[in-house]
Order: C-alpha cells, then sequence, then structure tokens
C-alpha cells in the first residue's frame, strides 16, 4: 500500500470527478483522482465490439450544452450530425406503422391536439423551475406528492397523448416508469434541458456526436493528469474530520484537505466512513435510485433503412423498443441502428435467455425497419445494470417526494466532503453537460475555501 499527499483527492474519474481534478491542478492545487475501473470515464465508453466503434454509455451532445461544448472545444475534438434525412416512423397501439416529419406523431388529430397543448402547458410549468432550485417552485411539496403518470390523468383522459408525453420523460430520459417517480422530478428533467420541448425534439437533444467517441473527453482529461489518476484503485474507507481526509483504496491511500466523492449518489453508501455521515446524508441517499435502460447496437452491412427513405428515427410507446435512430458511427460505411427498452420493459426481457431477449429486441426494430433489420453483423446490449460501480443507466433520480425534501441538501458539502456527479446537477441534469458543469463549481468552491482571500478562481 502506498501513503501520498494531496491538496484534493478526488473519488471516481468520470467526466465530473476528471474536470474538477483538471480545475484544481489549474489553479494550482495537488490532486490524486482514485478510480475503481481498470479505465477511465465512468458512463462513458467508446469501445471496439466485433470490429464496430460502439458508443456503450452517453454519446450525443445537444446545443444548449455549453459546459460540454466548450470542454470539447478545449480538447480539440470534433463533432459530426447525426443522420436524420427521410422521414421518421410511428407505430400505433395495434402495431400500425406510420411515416411522418417533424416532431408530433401521426397520430389522430384528437390525440394531436390533445399531445400540442400537454407540451404547452409542461413548458409554462418548467419556464417557472429553477432547475438548480426545483425545490423552491411554490407548488414543489404539492408536484413532488403526485406521480408524473397521475398527473397526466389529472390533465388528459387521451391515453394515447398520455403514453407519448409520458414516454419522452419516463422510458426516455429517467428510465423509470411514470408511476415511480413524481411531476416535480419530471419537470427538473425538462428544465434541465431548457424546455420540455427541446425532450421532445430529437434533432435538439440528440443533435451531435464526437469523433472517436465521447469518451475522448475523459481520456484526454487524465491524460493531462498523468501520474495523478490511480486506476484499480476503489476507496473502500473514508476517514474524515474537520482537518482532513484520508481516502483509503486498494492499493493507495491519499492523505488531503478536501476529499470530491465524483460517483453516482446511489454509490456513496458503498463506502465506510470514519465517522459515518451525518445522518442527513445517510437517509438522503437512501432515497435515490438509478433508472434502468439497455441500449441495444445492431450494425448492418448497410445503412438500409436509408433507401427506404428513412432517416432511421423511430418510436413507440407501444413497443419495446419504444425509440430508435440511425447511430452510424463517423467514417463507417456500415449501418448502426441504436434502440432503447427501457424500466420494465427492461426487466422483463432480462428473464429470458440471451438469444430469446435478442430475438425480441431485434424482431422489435424489423417492425419500424422491416424484415432485414432482423439480420444485423454485429449486436451489443449495453448492461450497465450489471456494472458493479454504476448500477443503472442512465442516472439517479429522487423517489416520490424525495426531490422536495432533500434536493436542496444534495450537493451541500459536509466539512472536508464535497460531492460531484451528474446526477446531482441543475442544468445538464443526468448527462455529460451537468457532470461537467457541476465538477467545475466543485473545484471553485474548493478552490474558494482553501485559497487566502482575494484569490481568484481556476474556471
Ligand atoms: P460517472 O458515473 O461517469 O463516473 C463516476 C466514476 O466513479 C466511475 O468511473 C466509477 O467507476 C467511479 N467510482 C464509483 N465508486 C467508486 C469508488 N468507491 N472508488 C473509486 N471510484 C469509484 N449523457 C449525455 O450527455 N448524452 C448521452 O447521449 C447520454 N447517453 C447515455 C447512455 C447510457 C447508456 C448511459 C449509461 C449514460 C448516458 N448519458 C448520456 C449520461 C452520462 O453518461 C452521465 O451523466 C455522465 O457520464 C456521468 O458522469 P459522472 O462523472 O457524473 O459519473
Amino acid at each position: 500500500m502506498s501513503s501520498i499527499e494531496r491538496d484534493v483527492v478526488i473519488i471516481g474519474a468520470g467526466a465530473s470527478g476528471l474536470t474538477a481534478a483538471t480545475d484544481l491542478k489549474k489553479a494550482g492545487l495537488t490532486v490524486a483522482v482514485l478510480e475503481a475501473r481498470d479505465r477511465v470515464g465512468g458512463r462513458l465508453w467508446t469501445d471496439d465490439i466485433d470490429g464496430a466503434t460502439l458508443e456503450i454509455g452517453g454519446q450525443w451532445v445537444s446545443p444548449d450544452q455549453d459546459a460540454l461544448i466548450d470542454t470539447l472545444a478545449e480538447l480539440g475534438l470534433e463533432t459530426y450530425s447525426r443522420y436524420r434525412e427521410g422521414i421518421n416512423v410511428y407505430l400505433g397501439e395495434g402495431g400500425e406503422r406510420r411515416t411522418f416529419e417533424g416532431e408530433i406523431f401521426p397520430v389522430a388529430p384528437t390525440t394531436e391536439r390533445e399531445i400540442v397543448s400537454l407540451i404547452d402547458r409542461l413548458d409554462a410549468l418548467v419556464a417557472e423551475i429553477d432547475p438548480d432550485r426545483p425545490w423552491d417552485h411554490p407548488q414543489a411539496k404539492e408536484l413532488d406528492e403526485i406521480s408524473f403518470r397521475r398527473w397526466l390523468e389529472t390533465q388528459t383522459e387521451d391515453e394515447e397523448a398520455r403514453r407519448n408525453i409520458g414516454m419522452f420523460i419516463a422510458g426516455a430520459m429517467l428510465t423509470k416508469p411514470a408511476h415511480a417517480f413524481s411531476a416535480l422530478q419530471a419537470l427538473l428533467m425538462a428544465a434541465s434541458a431548457g424546455s420540455f420541448s427541446h425532450l421532445v425534439d430529437a434533432d435538439f437533444i440528440l443533435d451531435k456526436r464526437v469523433k472517436g467517441g465521447l469518451q475522448q473527453v475523459p481520456l484526454l482529461l487524465a491524460e493531462r493528469l498523468g501520474d495523478d489518476v490511480f486506476l484499480n484503485a476503489p476507496v473502500r474507507t473514508l476517514r474524515w474530520s474537520d482537518e482532513g481526509v484520508t481516502a483509503i483504496a486498494d492499493g493507495v491511500e491519499v492523505r488531503a484537505r478536501r476529499v470530491i466523492l465524483a460517483v453516482p449518489p446511489v454509490l456513496i453508501s458503498r463506502i465506510s466512513y470514519e465517522p459515518p455521515l451525518p445522518r442527513r446524508q445517510q437517509q438522503m441517499h437512501q432515497h435515490l435510485s438509478m433508472g434502468f435502460v439497455i441500449k441495444v447496437h445492431a450494425v448492418y452491412e448497410t445503412p438500409f433503412w436509408r433507401e427506404d427513405g428513412l432517416s432511421g428515427t423511430a418510436f413507440s410507446p407501444y413497443e419495446l423498443v419504444h425509440e430508435a435512430y440511425d447511430n452510424s458511427y463517423h467514417g463507417d460505411p456500415r449501418g448502426t441502428l441504436v434502440g432503447f427498452v427501457s424500466d420494465e420493459a427492461a426487466d422483463d426481457v432480462f428473464r429470458q435467455p440471451p438469444e430469446e431477449r435478442k430475438a425480441r429486441i431485434l424482431e422489435s426494430l424489423s417492425h419500424y425497419y422491416g424484415e432485414k433489420a432482423l439480420s444485423p453483423v454485429v449486436y451489443y446490449e449495453s448492461d450497465w445494470g450489471s456494472e458493479e460501480w454504476t448500477r443503472g443507466a442512465y442516472a439517479a433520480s429522487f423517489d416520490m417526494g424525495g426531490l422536495a425534501r432533500y434536493g436542496s441538501d444534495l450537493r451541500a458539502p459536509v466539512g472536508p466532503v464535497h460531492f460531484s456527479c451528474s446526477d446531482m446537477a441543475g442544468r445538464g441534469y443526468q448527462h455529460v453537460d451537468g457532470a461537467i458543469r457541476v465538477g467545475h463549481e466543485t473545484a471553485d468552491a474548493i478552490i474558494a475555501s482553501l485559497a487566502p482571500a482575494g484569490t481568484a478562481s481556476a474556471s
């Protein structure tokens, strides 16, 4: 066991921890980043699977994500647009296949009116929510006591409209069933992206990708930090007091003045604290849980759907794969589709043997794209639920009532212990942009607390 001393020890080499470490080092502080895995990036992971470059974790960048966009520019990373030429596919309740352009699905005119009206009402409510302080909304408590599903039922009798609007937050974002999270949590999700309309607009929210993969961000940040990043170093114990901390990981022990827990909030209690964290934190962290989604890649010899005039964008609140896109990798002549199987549907297919699960998922894709979708040359399911150092996807959210009750304390430091993660962000919540944003803010707070009065921050 080696023993070292630093100003700040950062636990977790995801986008958030590495951003904070970079800022702290720029400000002249010494850092050590302790990472449990044998790689950096956490939920960003670009890998070659059977000869295809796939984004196993996060990949898309939207135009409002300026913290991420600034980091991409700083690291010299280039982006490219998601393929989106042509028409989109929607499957109705009976499986009837309809094509459409724009954002509103081809549903009956009455349902369309309900969808448009719900989007307007949600946009108006979201405009009243500060994503960094949703608990300050005058109706925060009431909105946190009602599930998003129940709230939708109070707004419209149209089940197809409810399912479609529900899908954008439930299956597509929080990846929990709409009965399992509150209306306030749903509004935070939309406010974190600027508006509910942004979530509905795939061309906005899933706009760009990064050449070489989004894991380039943590890889390049870690490269600059060099020997200050320690892999295969899960932190098991954290001793803390007003004088500082000692983080004890496999193979290395770091004494420091401050610590940043840059891990998903559901993993905070995996670490033993001496003394224990205060009761508020011990309670609060039990009220957050990860969503669950399977991200499925299917690579084909050619992007055959383009020949049929299809963009690759497909939705249905009635399908196993509720949304799918053309995810062909930059420079690869083959065609790649990515589809998502969320929450209870994911539980359901994970009860089946792998071959049956694959067959069911491909069958669902074939409902959108035709028979050719049944025969990919590469097939891969991201299973973040089995990853010990993540335990779900995409991110963590509060249970019913938890956001109004605990939200304001989520990022409050406890003595020398600071917290930083995308799952604690306001703007960019559950996204890489939020991870980076919170990383900068946490570093600034530590720099301010350690520096003599009047010293400037790093970012
Ligand atoms: P992250 O979880 O990445 O990092 C935490 C790190 O801490 C990990 O490396 C972990 O190993 C480590 N760790 C945990 N416990 C530890 C311990 N005890 N000791 C040491 N290390 C420990 N976002 C987006 O912007 N666009 C997108 O398209 C998508 N899509 C998407 C798809 C899928 C499948 C997933 C899973 C996620 C996304 N996301 C996304 C979300 C995005 O990937 C995510 O919000 C950020 O990468 C999270 O970064 P953080 O640094 O906050 O946590």
